[in-house]
């Protein structure tokens, strides 16, 4: 078994080469990144060595470069985590989430119509779901309900869905979709909630929480989300769409609040900023299906995970210290600078 991972050097899809090459020590696994901003090599050095293993520096839209790599690899799968993945940055350029996430996507698909694929796994967000209500916990996102996206990150990737789910029906690709809460763990990109206040706490650094930090994610150990994945590929149904999260609901403020106590800082390094445009109040996924049919539930409670994340951000400061260094710096300067 052959399976091209894209945007293998990111977060979530790192930590999904780790848990494939534990759980399955005779496939081959290929991940094809273009190492953007977001993508970091020396997160892969672990595996470099391993001769089950190929890193490809590519963009999932250069279709000669995907066409040479599916003649060099004959794939059995492809997994695409490839992505711009951050709402803020979206809301201030969203070009390139066009690109990437709706073309990209396409281009992908095109190169498994052309040489034949056993199945094609688009890995995408709860947030094309839109949100919820705070004064409704009873309601919570299934497979069912419609599509209705709030920033230009989540409508590139419903529209990536829809693509998906219409290169299904109409060339019969046999593709799948996992639809996923927020994820946190090791190799997490430091722009985001708990890898950012985590850095900035141990910086002793302003804490920006947007608003008055009452929106509510829904929080999964990314280990629980690469097992969701490698079920799904392997016995979940050709063309269905799988939601996947732990009904582990938090407050943004609760998390900054818990990440303080647990690193011995002061509340009182937390600012309240400016909101985000368009912010959504509250993600919340009913993961019945994956339940149902293919017997996934999490298996890290959120207590266990936040402390094995914070510890493994104490054991690797030079992981995120030398990305916070780097053109990161600007990057922060004009997000966070006036507001
Ligand atoms: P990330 O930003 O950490 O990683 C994205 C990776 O894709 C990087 O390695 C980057 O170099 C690579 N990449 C970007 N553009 C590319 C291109 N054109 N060609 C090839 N590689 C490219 O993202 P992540 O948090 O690991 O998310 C991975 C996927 O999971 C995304 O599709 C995202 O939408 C989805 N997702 C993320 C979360 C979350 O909480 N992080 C939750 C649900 C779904
Ligand atoms: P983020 O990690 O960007 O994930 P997403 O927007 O995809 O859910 O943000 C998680 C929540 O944290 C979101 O409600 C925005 C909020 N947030 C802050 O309050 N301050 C910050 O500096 C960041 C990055 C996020």
């Amino acid at each position: 078994m052959t399976i091209i991972v894209t945007g293998g050097a990111g977060f979530i899809g790192s930590n999904f080469i780790f848990h494939m090459l534990g759980a399955h020590p005779d496939y081959r696994i290929v991940c094809l990144d273009k190492l953007t901003y977001a993508g970091n090599l020396s997160t892969l050095a672990p595996v470099m060595d391993n001769p089950n293993f190929r890193f490809v520096k590519a963009d999932i839209c250069d279709r000669e470069a995907l066409d040479r790599l599916f003649e060099e690899e004959h794939p059995d799968m492809v997994v695409n985590f490839a992505a711009e993945s951050h709402v803020d940055r979206s809301i201030e350029d969203p070009g390139i989430f066009l690109q990437t996430n709706i073309m990209g996507t396409a281009a992908l698909m095109d190169a498994c119509r052309k040489y034949g694929i056993q199945r094609y796994h688009q890995v995408s967000t709860d947030e094309v779901y839109g949100d919820l209500p705070l004064d409704r916990p009873d309601l919570f996102f299934t497979e069912e309900t419609p599509i209705h996206t709030s920033s230009p990150y989540s409508s590139s990737k419903a529209g990536a869905d829809l693509l998906v789910l219409a290169y299904h029906r109409t060339y019969g690709l046999p593709v799948s979709i996992s639809r996923c809460s927020n994820n946190y763990g090791p190799y997490h990109f430091p722009e985001k909630l708990i890898p950012l206040m985590i850095a900035n706490c141990l910086n002793d650094k302003p804490l920006p929480v947007y608003g008055e930090g009452l929106n509510v994610r829904d929080w999964l150990y990314v280990e629980d989300h690469c097992r969701a994945i490698d079920l799904i590929i392997h016995k979940g149904r050709v063309g269905e769409v799988y939601n996947v999260g732990g009904h582990n609901e938090m407050r943004n403020i609760d998390i900054v609040k818990l990440i303080c106590k647990a690193l011995g800082k002061s509340e009182s390094l937390i600012t309240y900023v400016t909101d985000r445009k368009g912010h959504d109040m509250r993600y919340a996924i009913d993961p019945a299906k994956i339940h149902r049919e293919l017997g996934w539930l999490p298996e890290t409670k959120f207590e266990d995970g936040i402390k094995k994340t914070i510890d493994w951000y104490l054991t690797h400061r030079e992981w995120w210290e030398t990305i916070i260094s780097g053109e990161y710096q600007d990057y922060y300067e004009k997000m966070y600078a006036n507001r």
